[in-house]
């Protein structure tokens, strides 16, 4: 399946970053550059989808979140920008996972009881993914995103210190150099917590929460449909 064009930065970012040469070993490396936190913050995402059946995962890579949607007996489809990222999920996971863009979903209006990412927001256009999670959810679907944030007071000098450790590990694994030397820029810079905050209320979501998780590194944003 073609992947519609669209024109917003974080397309460059991601396509930069996520390749055939890193999509084997991403699972291993997200566990441990989060030092095994990506497992607790995907069980928040969880816990906020709640008891929704059917979950809509966008951009789900390698299918970590989508496996662990699936053991707990929701019925799972996932969408991702990256063909070999769900090539490296193929094999183990229980979904139906499709190649496309966030922006512009393949599915039919009010088809899913939630919506979840994780790692995505910094990378995609949050009014257009918005606008697509309120037309595929059903009234009384949840919408979830989980990414990275960068931490204030004293956690700021650990994470640029853990950064910086990284950037070195880049120098040996090569397929990973890229993305070690330009994510931290990406999360410092990016506002996505503001941005889906603001972009949910001017759809129409409500109750829309967030919460901040270990020492502010991460965050997840959360709202209903009503
Ligand atoms: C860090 S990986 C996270 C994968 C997975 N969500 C997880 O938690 O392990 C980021 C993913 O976002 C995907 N991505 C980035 N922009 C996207 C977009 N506009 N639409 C769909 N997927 C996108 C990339 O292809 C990549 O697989």
């Amino acid at each position: 399946m073609s992947v519609p064009m669209l024109v917003h930065e974080g397309h460059a970012s991601a396509r930069r970053f996520f390749t055939r040469a890193n999509a084997r070993s991403y699972n291993s490396v997200v566990r441990v550059a989060t030092f095994g936190q990506d497992f607790a913050w995907k069980h928040e995402i969880i816990n906020a989808v709640g008891s929704s059946k059917s979950v809509l995962e966008l951009a789900c890579g390698t299918g970590v979140l989508s496996s662990m949607l699936v053991v707990t007996d929701k019925t799972v489809v996932g969408i991702d920008l990256t063909f070999e990222y769900l090539q490296a999920s193929r094999r183990e996971l229980h979904a139906v996972i499709a190649q496309g863009t966030a922006e512009v979903l393949p599915y039919r209006n009010e088809s899913f009881d939630a919506v979840a990412s994780s790692y995505m927001a910094k990378y995609v256009d949050l009014q257009r993914v918005v606008d697509e999670c309120w037309r595929v959810l059903r009234p009384g679907g949840v919408a979830v995103f989980h990414d990275f944030t960068y931490p204030s007071g004293v956690t700021r000098s650990l994470w640029d210190a853990h950064f910086a450790v990284l950037r070195l590990a880049g120098r040996l694994v090569t397929s990973w150099r890229m993305v070690f030397e330009q994510l931290d820029d990406l999360i410092k810079n990016s506002d996505w917590i503001d941005q889906t905050k603001s972009a949910l209320h001017s759809r129409g979501f409500r109750n829309v929460d967030c919460r901040y998780y270990t020492a502010g590194t991460a965050g997840i944003v959360s709202a209903e449909k009503p």
